[in-house]
């Protein structure tokens, strides 16, 4: 077990922009803790690609499961240096029509988002006097965005995590910052009907969607070399909105 070596913990890393995020905090050093809910082989071939990772599972809808997965990292690592919260659910629906199970599916991943954090930093962050957390949030955070009333509650409420964090911590090397994605190219987005996607691609400036890797670039400047960035959203999405 290589216990010097920093360690990275992405949430959802078994697919889409985690797994990018994994990739690219592995060719930075970082010993890789490769998270996932359901996808657990794919988070094994992530996991297997990389020069040092493990896999962790945990459900963030479930407290219990979270209170594991530090118990895990405790034991396996030692230590977490980096966090990545990338896990998120979505939802889709006009918001006359949503269930409350709907709204209660996509809120409780952020719940568990924040619980996560919370532990990080109290077992390893803390104590380690040194940290990087990294929020995945999303455009549709700022811009608003049809049919996702919940989803667009939860990515602004994140953002908002990420600045009160910022000041809670200031003063202590910890530093918090979000990475806002626009439309990227993965299974979250891989369904949408042609039409939908035509017509969001009208709306980005630079013509296309963009690639997971785009974003994890951003989120390993932020991990390694930002230095004097915090509480902020880094946007990346092709030019659609600047914040
Ligand atoms: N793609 C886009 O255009 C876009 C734009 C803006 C923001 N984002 C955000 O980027 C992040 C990654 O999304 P993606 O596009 O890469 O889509 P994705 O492949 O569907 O990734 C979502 C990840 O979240 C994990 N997850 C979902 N519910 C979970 C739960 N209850 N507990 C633990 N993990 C859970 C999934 O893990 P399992 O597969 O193991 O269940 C999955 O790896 C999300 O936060 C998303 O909201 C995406």
């Amino acid at each position: 077990m290589s216990d010097e070596k920093k360690v990275a913990l992405v949430t959802g890393a078994g697919t889409g922009i985690g797994a990018a995020c994994a990739r690219a905090l592995a060719e930075e050093g970082f010993r890789i803790a490769v998270h996932y809910r359901s996808s657990e082989s794919k988070a094994r071939e992530v996991a297997d690609k990389l020069p040092d990772a493990f896999t962790v599972h945990a459900d963030l809808a479930v407290a219990e499961e979270v209170d594991g997965l530090i118990a895990e990292l405790k034991e396996r690592a030692g230590r977490v240096d980096v966090l990545v919260n990338n896990a998120g659910y979505n939802r889709n629906a006009p918001m006359p029509a949503m269930k409350l199970d709907d709204y209660d599916a996509v809120a409780a991943v952020a719940r568990g988002t924040w619980y996560l954090t919370k532990l990080v930093l109290r077992r390893f962050m803390l104590r380690q006097k040194s940290g990087r957390i990294i929020n995945i949030s999303s455009v549709v955070g700022h811009t608003g965005n049809r049919g996702q009333s919940a989803y667009t509650m939860v990515k602004a409420g994140l953002d908002a995590m990420t600045k009160s964090l910022a000041q809670e911590l200031a003063g202590r090397p910890i530093l918090v910052n979000s990475v806002a994605p626009g439309f990227i190219e993965t299974e979250m987005t891989e369904d949408l009907p042609d039409e939908i996607r035509e017509g969001i691609v009208a709306r980005i400036p630079q013509g296309r969607m963009g690639a997971p890797e785009e974003v994890a670039d951003a989120v390993a400047w932020l991990a390694t070399r930002a230095s004097y960035v915090n509480g902020c959203v880094l946007h990346v999405n092709g030019g659609m909105y600047g914040g």
